[in-house]
């Protein structure tokens, strides 16, 4: 039975996500007041220009341009428009009007996250994300909520849709990343200018809101080491896939110690690494995005699922939607969201991984046994090695070989070494002779 007045809600930004709430809000308005106990009344989308072109037919009668009277108006405020300002102001605006916000504005969560919840607490309202972080999947609620009894020990996410989509054609396809980014930009994945994407911007906003949530600590995108994946080339794919692995663009969350400094903290952090292909994350394929939880109680979870597109998106928003409405109705402060651990985060240097390094070097004898002392001088342990002869003659003399005596290729993957070891060993062996070229350092991941 609805007992409780209709909510009155208002959308401010009406692009591919915008429209489909208000489709959805408005084609479902029965179903989500039986769920809710409240009807929720679509009052008005605020846009920029009322007669641009929308992906889906809105009524004209809802758009305006007056924002802020229309959040003044509101119950519950749903932000689409993206970007720092307005949107920022006018989420501040809805709070302090008494509204609870919905918003997938990830850059302004990354950016502003912390200055925005203490607004919410301080007037009892609540902000809610669920679709700022890998689109339709389920994420946020499960580490604010599901998760708050446990202990998160480290995430690994694929939370970029554009770069797992040219990455896995590369490695289905033995594409190129020139082209495999072509065909990403044809098909709409990745956008006219794609730096947010392959750079790993996007995926560092995620990580840093992912963090936060996680191990209750304000974590700055700024604090969050970022490597994109424009240097991945078709030969590390072909070559990782022969070894077992896949190359993917992981954001990481870790709680770890400093294994020389014994200082306790967060990592997060963006770059491609390699992964094993029995790993379950190794099966994301497409434009897919698919987040892994490694939690102390409850061990390993995996959230799957599309992590980007309208109506996938408007699933998570009107998700939000319905919990906000709820809370609106039974009354109360909603859900806590603390930064009480309060954790120091920690730099790259501070991590501990796997690490795979290929090499061009001379072949000559010897050469294998001193790139393997410098490994054991500067504590770093050997896992496999794999080698194999590159090109001999006059090609070697211009490769660099001095005696033409030919080249190799070493392939050597490490155990866990700390990334301060690592980076000492390779300088050590990019200063040999003998090492025609470093090609490559990649990291190996979900151990
Ligand atoms: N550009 C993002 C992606 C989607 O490629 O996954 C929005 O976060």
């Amino acid at each position: 039975m609805i007992a409780y007045r209709n909510l009155r809600v208002a959308l401010l930004g009406a692009g591919s996500v915008g429209a489909q709430v208000a489709t959805l809000l408005t084609e479902h308005h029965d179903e989500l007041a039986s769920r809710v106990g409240a009807g929720l009344d679509l009052v008005g989308i605020a846009v920029r220009d009322v007669d641009a072109p929308r992906s889906a037919p809105l009524d004209p009668a809802l758009l305006t341009t007056d924002a802020m009277s229309l959040i003044e108006s509101a119950d519950i405020v749903i932000e689409l428009m993206g970007g720092i300002e307005p949107a920022r102001s006018y989420i501040l605006h809805a709070l302090n009007s008494g509204a609870d916000v919905v918003t997938g504005n990830k850059a302004l969560l990354a950016a502003h996250g912390p200055e925005l919840q203490a607004a919410a607490e301080q007037v009892g309202a609540q902000v809610y994300y669920e679709a700022a972080v890998a689109g339709a999947i389920p994420i946020i609620r499960p580490l604010r909520e599901s998760l708050a009894g446990d202990r998160v020990k480290r995430i690994l996410g694929i939370v970029n849709g554009t770069t797992n989509f040219i990455l896995d054609k590369m490695d289905v396809e033995g594409d190129t990343f020139e082209n495999a980014l072509a065909v990403a930009t044809e098909l709409g994945y990745a956008e006219a200018d794609p730096t947010a994407d392959i750079e790993g911007y996007d995926a560092a906003q995620k990580a840093a809101i992912l963090a936060r949530l996680a191990f209750h600590t304000d974590v700055p995108v700024e604090a969050v080491h970022r490597e994109g994946i424009t240097t991945i080339t078709a030969a590390q794919v072909s070559q990782a896939q022969k070894a077992g692995y896949v190359v993917k663009l992981l954001a990481i969350c870790e709680r770890l110690t400093d294994p020389e400094t014994g200082v306790e903290g967060v990592s997060a952090r963006v770059y491609p690494a390699l992964i094993s292909r029995q790993h379950p994350l190794a099966a994301v394929h497409g434009g897919k995005n698919a987040v892994f939880v490694e939690a102390e109680a409850a061990g390993d979870l995996m959230f799957y699922g599309a992590g980007a597109g309208g109506i996938e998106t408007a699933s998570a928003v009107l998700g939000d939607v319905v919990s906000a409405a709820r809370r609106h109705v039974a009354g109360g402060p909603g859900v806590a969201e603390t930064t009480h651990a309060n954790l120091t985060i920690l730099p790259i240097d501070s991590v501990s991984t796997r690490y795979q390094i290929t090499l061009e070097v001379s072949d000559a004898p010897g050469v294998l046994a001193r790139i393997a002392s410098l490994f054991s001088e500067h504590g770093v342990s050997v896992e496999a090695v794999q080698q194999s002869v590159a090109s001999v003659g006059p090609d070697a003399v211009a490769a660099g070989t001095p005696d033409g005596s030919g080249t190799a290729t070493l392939v050597i993957v490490t155990h866990i070494a700390s990334e301060r070891a690592l980076s000492r060993t390779v300088a050590a062996i990019a200063d040999q002779k003998v090492v025609v070229r470093v090609e490559s350092v990649l990291r190996v991941e979900g151990a």
